[in-house]
């Protein structure tokens, strides 16, 4: 049975096994390549997108699950050629992430901060659980988070 759903706000229709990862969707389907594959068993964060507006991993996500569902990925969070306020606080913010980390953690991110607007150091960290820095840069993204609300934008 085909599979209807929105990916970045445009309908699409896939005749495509349903045990395919999401993952494996965005990137080889439809070049989006955001969502990284890295350990494609859910522990890294490195795959994750918004799924009806919650930060889920997509490697985990078998896309004949997904029927009738909303999708945004990184290359979507924000209007072409502009930034949503996580991306802009990473710059304004010198948050250096490589490009393996730095997708999930905007797409977890920018979840949290929709439910959790004005949240402490420790709630961020908590948010962050999920997603992998093996260079330890959390530091800078949590003054990044936190800067968003000193600024009232969050
Ligand atoms: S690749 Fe999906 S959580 Fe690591
Ligand atoms: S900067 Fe990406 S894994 Fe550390």
């Amino acid at each position: 049975m085909p599979i209807e759903l929105t990916l970045n706000g445009e309908a699409i229709t896939l005749d495509i096994d349903p045990r395919t990862p999401l993952l494996d969707v965005l990137r080889d389907r439809h070049g989006l390549t955001g969502a990284k594959a890295v350990c494609r068993e859910g522990f890294c964060g490195a795959c994750t997108v918004h799924i009806d507006g919650q930060a889920v991993p997509s490697c985990l996500r078998p896309i004949g699950l997904l029927q009738g569902c909303s999708i945004v990925t990184v290359e979507g969070l924000a209007p072409p050629g502009t930034l949503n306020r996580v991306q802009q606080a990473f710059i304004d913010h010198d948050v250096v992430q490589c490009g393996m980390c730095f997708p999930g953690m905007v797409m977890t991110l920018t979840d949290f901060l929709d439910r959790e607007p004005t949240p402490t150091r420790d709630q961020i960290k908590a948010a962050l659980v999920g997603n992998i820095c093996r260079c330890t840069g959390y530091e800078r993204i949590i003054d990044a988070v936190l800067s968003l609300q000193a600024e009232g934008v969050a």
